[in-house]
């Protein structure tokens, strides 16, 4: 969701009626809202390629594409996760294209897999000097674990470069650009800092949670606290939402539980996190927005939104509502 000139765009994954899978056939449609309520269709605003020459080639992945405004260039700029065609998701990597409009028509220029050559900030001289390899130890064992937390995966993507699957992106009061990703084999999220032109990675980048296992990054800033609400891995399936905190969007997070109370709260309300969007002219008002996946149907795909309420220590959290609406954050 992009807001820009009184306007919210919403960029998603286009689903073809009567097709199963996640296969990119049409690319990344839009639509436009003054009000949150009434939705114009924009179109397609990136197309994938007949060209089998191009990784943006029909039949590869295409998710969670989000577009960000760069003020000093006057460019549109969008990133997706990317998987190339055949593949499956082994690729990982994070797809950009541009567009002077903000509906597109969005030119596709490249995919990377982020920050190649460069260590996290927060990795010590010990974890970058280790020399055991994934191949040493068995999946899911004690070692293995330990040995993700200090980096075994960031040290075999080291030279070309570090896996971006699930991501968002984030602007701070600054103009900086983030971009957010699972990356280490979905089992460490990182914050890249992106060039000031927003299309490219700076190698400035941060790990979050080692070995946390998450992945659906959703971020937004209230009252100088950065917080982001992420899931676990499980596939299509839902899990429990997971809530962190931070002073600055590359100091260290902090984990405070499942932000979700009430029935259903241990599946994020049959829902994965996508999205926190600040409403425009309301106070603290940010709409958690999350996918409801039908892998058998996705064309079938659901979304859920709900307000962000704070508790007493100013944390944020959220409860089911059947029905709500904006009015909701003038309470
Ligand atoms: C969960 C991710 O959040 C989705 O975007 C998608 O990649 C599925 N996994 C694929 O299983």
């Amino acid at each position: 969701m992009l807001f820009y000139e009184g306007t919210y765009y919403w960029f998603g994954e286009h689903k073809v009626k009567g097709r199963k899978g996640n296969k990119a056939q049409v690319g990344v449609h839009c639509y436009s809202s003054t009000d949150l309520y009434n939705w114009n269709d924009e179109g397609i605003a990136l197309s994938v390629k007949e060209d089998t020459s191009s990784l943006l080639e029909r039949g590869c992945v295409i998710e969670r594409p989000k577009v960000i405004y760069n003020e000093n260039t006057g460019e549109f700029v969008m990133w997706f996760h990317h998987e190339l065609k055949g593949r499956g998701y082994d690729a990982a990597m994070t797809g950009m294209a541009v567009s002077d409009n903000v509906t597109g028509p969005y030119v596709y220029k490249k995919s990377v897999n982020p920050n190649a050559g460069h260590w996290p900030e927060n990795f010590t001289g010990e974890q970058k000097n280790a020399d055991v390899q994934p191949e040493d130890l068995k999946s899911w064992s004690d070692e293995w674990k330990k040995a993700v937390k200090n980096g075994l995966f960031v040290r075999r993507d080291f030279e070309e470069g570090q896996m971006s699957r699930d991501m968002t992106l984030y602007i701070d009061d600054d103009g900086k650009a983030y971009h957010i990703h699972a990356s280490e084999e979905n089992l460490t999220l990182h914050i890249s800092e992106l060039s000031e032109d927003y299309k490219s990675f700076t190698g400035n980048y941060v790990r979050v949670q080692p070995g946390g296992h998450n992945e659906a990054p959703s971020i937004f800033k209230h009252n100088d606290k950065y917080y982001m609400i992420c899931s676990g891995c499980t596939g299509w399936d839902p899990n429990a939402a997971r809530l962190l905190m931070a002073d600055s969007i590359m100091g260290k997070w902090e984990y405070l539980g499942n932000p979700c109370i009430g029935e259903r709260k241990d599946i994020t309300f049959d829902a994965q996190s996508t999205y926190i969007l600040p409403v425009k002219g309301k106070k603290d008002a940010y709409i958690f927005m999350a996918d409801r996946w039908r892998p058998k149907n996705p064309i079938d795909g659901r979304y859920v939104w709900l307000p962000i309420q704070f508790n007493d220590k100013g944390h944020p959290y959220l409860e089911w509502f059947d029905k709500w609406n904006l009015d909701f954050f003038d309470k």
